[in-house]
């Protein structure tokens, strides 16, 4: 399947940092391969999504990147397909087959969301710029919406490899298996 990847403009080091890890690990846990963030540079932000990578498994990248700009048009050169969230584009379930379809074609997804305040040179750069229902919300909701659509569910179901830490699905209750030789078995985390 094709690539998808996470754009996350403007995040701010101290108002931001919550919503922007919020950001990562849904789209990691909704199946994209990397969430790329402009704005202020946070290494701890990075380091904390690498973290929950080495424990939980999968090979979701995170990384800080200068130019949103030069983002976009490299990964528009690179031949993959751009989509910008915002609650002003064309609704969901309106344009979601004409994407899917793309993405089923082989072309690689870069999904764009914003923070406070998007550039309007944003709209006009991306291929699509999706609603996810025309109302004002949040980033996160915007962002897990339109993946689940993307892939109709199949990503809750994804296993992700080299994990030290599977959860076993209980009714009741947390059941955790620590994978024999992990540094979270042996204690060296
Ligand atoms: C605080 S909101 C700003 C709302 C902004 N005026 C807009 O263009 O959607 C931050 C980000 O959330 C996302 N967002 C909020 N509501 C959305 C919606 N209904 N559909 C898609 N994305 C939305 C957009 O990516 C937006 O840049």
């Amino acid at each position: 399947m094709s690539k998808i990847a996470v754009l996350r403009l403007g995040h701010r080091i101290i108002r931001d940092q919550r919503i922007t890890t919020h950001i990562a690990l849904v789209a990691r846990a909704y199946g994209a391969h990397e969430v790329i963030i402009t704005g202020d540079r946070d290494e701890g932000l990075i380091k904390s999504v690498e973290r929950v990578v080495e424990r939980w498994g999968g090979d979701f990248t995170a990384r800080f990147e200068g130019s949103w700009k030069a983002v976009i048009r490299n990964w528009k050169n690179a031949g993959g397909t751009v989509i910008h969230l915002t609650m002003y584009g064309i609704n969901l379930p309106d344009i979601i087959g004409e994407i899917r379809e793309k993405w089923k074609a082989g072309k690689d997804l870069l999904v764009i969301v914003g923070g406070e305040k998007v550039p309007g040179e944003v709209f006009y750069l991306a291929d699509y710029n999706v609603a996810v229902s025309n109302q004002p919300h949040s980033e996160v909701a915007a962002l897990a919406t339109f993946l689940d659509w993307l892939q109709e569910g199949k990503e809750l179901t994804r296993e992700y490899p080299n994990a030290r830490l599977k959860i076993i699905p209980q009714s009741r209750g947390k059941k955790v298996l620590v994978l024999k030789g992990s540094a979270d078995e042996t204690g060296n985390k």
